[in-house]
């Protein structure tokens, strides 16, 4: 009984806490933004929704508003507007910028997103230092060394809170393994780590749970399916952008483990690109667990198989070359 009691306790605990969070959104009214901020409304978690972005925010703000749950939605428009939207935040995620055509690599995006990136994360190191900073704007490989950079400058840069959201290969991963192997996706776990393009992204299907095994050319291809899941909706999306609901629901994913962790639950793991000290990079995303003050402990890239060590070491040109261009950037930017 006395165990029982306890839990309904903690619950009460839990949930008061959690019903406090202020949310923003930088971004709110694309193809992103907007499914993203409709799961962020419809969840118990969040109490306070502020809506960003340089077009639509009113709209999109008085349309969510009137969904009967708790949390308030406010819509902020202009650089001048951002200041109050970031005032008081805990969390702060960021899908503003533009989206890949077919042909593009992310890094085809760089020229434009890491202007965006570097604006925005600035005004967050100015009006809300201690947030959490969850950034899906590509290319992540840059876009996290430009923001830790910003944030270095205005001198208050915390490691622990800026996060690349890479939730999306890992959901990938998760559906294309339990396609496979006629499992439910909601019950597999694939940890998928280095970076979010092309050859850097790298599933450890060696480390799924439950254990599944794969004939090598299989493995492969799988491999490759998830390397390339993002360039499939590109294609079949036809010039009409990239990823976007699938991406909401991994964006909101994250953003949930990390307000429940915030929140004092134990246990939370997603894996984010993230500075690391893990291999010779300076940023790498691994399985991280969540805390309080957001990533509490690195946990590393686990043992590999000897096929995930060789895609780990052929991945570390292409980050280090995307890290440096993003740092380049940061330090060139005023
Ligand atoms: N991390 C991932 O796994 C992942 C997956 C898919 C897409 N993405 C990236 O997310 C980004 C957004 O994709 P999308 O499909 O939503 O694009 P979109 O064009 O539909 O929406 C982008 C939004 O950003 C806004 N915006 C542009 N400049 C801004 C600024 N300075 N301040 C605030 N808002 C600004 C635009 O007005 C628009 O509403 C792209 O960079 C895309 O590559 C990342």
């Amino acid at each position: 009984m006395i165990s029982h009691h306890s839990t309904l306790y903690n619950v009460f605990v839990v949930s008061f806490a959690q019903n406090n969070a202020k949310v923003a959104v930088l971004g709110a009214s694309g193809g992103i933004g907007q499914p993203l901020s409709l799961l962020l409304k419809n969840s118990p978690l969040v109490s306070k929704l502020s809506l960003y972005d340089i077009a639509h925010t009113p709209g999109v703000a008085a349309d969510l508003s009137h969904i009967e749950t708790r949390a308030s939605v406010k819509g902020f428009m202009g650089p001048e507007q951002l200041p109050e939207c970031l005032k008081g935040c805990d969390v702060v995620v960021i899908p503003a910028g533009v989206p890949r055509k077919p042909g593009m690599t992310r890094d085809d995006l760089f020229n434009t997103n890491a202007s965006i990136v570097a604006s925005l994360t600035s005004a967050c190191a100015k009006h809300c230092p201690e947030a959490m900073i969850c950034i899906i704007s590509n290319p992540v490989n840059s876009t996290i060394p430009i923001a830790s950079e910003v944030f270095k400058k205005h001198g208050v840069y915390n490691p622990n809170k800026i996060f690349g959201v890479t939730t999306l290969d890992i959901v990938r991963a998760n559906t294309f393994v339990a396609e496979l192997k006629g499992l439910d996706p909601a019950r597999v776990t694939v940890p998928v780590i280095g970076g979010h393009a092309g050859k850097t992204i790298i599933p450890l299907i060696s480390q799924c749970t439950p254990k599944v095994e794969f004939p090598q050319d299989q493995l492969e291809k799988l491999t490759a399916r998830i390397q390339e899941a993002g360039t499939e909706v590109v294609q079949a999306k036809a010039g009409a952008g990239s990823a976007t609901l699938s991406m909401a629901y991994a964006g909101a994913r994250f953003v949930f483990s990390l307000l429940e962790a915030m929140s004092g639950k134990q246990g939370v793991v997603e894996c984010a690109f993230v500075r690391s000290d893990v291999t010779e990079v300076p940023y790498f995303s691994t399985p991280l667990q969540l805390g309080k003050k957001g990533m509490e402990k690195n946990l590393g890239l686990g043992k590999l198989s000897p096929f995930e060590e060789k895609m780990v070491a052929a991945a570390m040109a292409e980050l280090k070359a995307s890290i440096k261009k993003g740092e380049e950037f940061a330090k060139n930017f005023k």
